[in-house]
């Protein structure tokens, strides 16, 4: 049985799916506090059986201890965290807490219940301002935020408590680029709590009626048209990158870092565009001042995953802008009732 911590979030819950799809047996552990309850029933819906739960906060290591030895939990894969850059410096302790402190007290009672398996959620945001494109793992790291911080910390405990048993532990550090899309059911997708702060949640929710309009933050950046570039990911393709990594770990002791990412630079005119075909709708827009602490562009070298994982991303800009536009357009009715 497989422990996903923050399993009702959004990549958590695309991974369940995967894991399921994959006849791998998980346990969700969530804390809702970013996430719905509504979310289990819906899982439950598309895989077709019940999804288990138990209800706690990663810091709480008495219980998760109960819990690693209660299940007969052989790996974990760790999505508990807070994600926003914004409230991160403005609250930076509560990130350091909940992420990094969060992964101690996880990875401590792992190692108490002889559980040695991590798959765990890092982020492009380590490589900063890349100097060249694509990137690979083998670039430098650094941080500009708490938020930033917290993962590269993570990274660093990781590696650290791999170093400190040689060959105990089986250890995954997947580097997400930007995880963007829906499950093509309709039934589970990204459902931020206020104003969306990424691109994707943001567009989707213009195109719906929500906001007004769209602020491309830059137009002048040294990219194909002067907006920001990315690398948006399928967080389906991101979610069974998952279960690679897992499989992966199964044969593979040791500490594993590679990149989760398309390859595929994509403007943010672009990806208005990819939402005006889905949907049907124009997305009106305006240009805004760069948002501070934007880089130009940021995209992946997927090859390692490819080489060790045997995976790589499957789905296109339009299956993401699809897939997005049907969650949020299936949101929008449910609230019109
Ligand atoms: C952001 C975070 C990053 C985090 C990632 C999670 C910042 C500075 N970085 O990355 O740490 O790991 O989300 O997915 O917040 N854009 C607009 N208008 C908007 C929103 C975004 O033009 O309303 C542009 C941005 O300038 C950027 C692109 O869209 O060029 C993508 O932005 P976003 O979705 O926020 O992702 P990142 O900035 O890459």
């Amino acid at each position: 049985m497989i422990l996903v911590t923050g399993g009702a979030g959004f990549i958590g819950s695309h991974t369940c799916v995967a894991l399921a799809q994959a006849g791998q047996p998980f346990l969700i552990f969530d804390n809702f506090s970013n996430s719905r309850r509504s979310v289990l029933d819906r899982l439950a819906q598309i895989t077709g059986a019940p999804v288990p739960c138990v209800e706690g906060d990663v810091r709480d290591e008495a219980l998760l201890a109960r819990v690693l030895a209660d299940h007969a939990i052989t790996g974990v894969i760790h999505f508990a965290a807070f994600k926003a850059v914004g409230e991160s410096v403005a609250q930076p302790l509560r990130y350091y807490d909940n992420n990094v402190a969060g992964t101690v007290a996880l990875l401590r009672a792992m190692q108490a219940a002889g559980v040695r398996t991590l798959v765990f959620s890092s982020s492009a945001t380590v490589y900063g301002d890349p100097a060249s494109l694509p990137v690979r793992e083998d670039f430098p790291t650094s941080a500009t935020n708490p938020y930033g911080w917290s993962k590269l910390m993570m990274e660093q405990v990781l590696a650290d408590v791999d170093a400190s048993e040689p060959g105990q532990w089986r250890i995954a550090r997947l580097r997400y680029f930007n995880p963007v899309g829906a499950h093509a059911s309709g039934l589970i997708g990204e459902d931020p709590q206020d104003v969306p702060n990424n691109l994707a949640p943001y567009v989707a929710q213009v195109v719906a009626g929500w906001r007004e309009a769209l602020s491309v933050y830059g137009n002048d950046y040294p990219t194909s048209d002067g907006t920001g570039v990315r690398d948006y990911i399928h967080v389906c393709d991101l979610a069974e990158g998952h279960v690679a990594a897992l499989r992966y770990l199964r044969a593979h002791p040791g500490l594993l870092t590679v990149n989760l990412g398309t390859g595929r630079p994509v403007s943010v005119l672009e990806m208005v565009r990819g939402f005006e075909r889905a949907s049907g709708r124009p997305v009106p827009y305006r240009i805004a001042p760069r948002r501070p602490g934007d880089v130009a562009a940021c995209w992946a070298d997927p090859s390692l995953a490819e080489r060790l994982l045997g995976w790589r991303a499957s789905r296109d800009l339009d299956s993401i802008c699809t897939d997005a536009w049907r969650w949020q357009d299936g949101v929008a009715r449910s609230l019109r009732g």
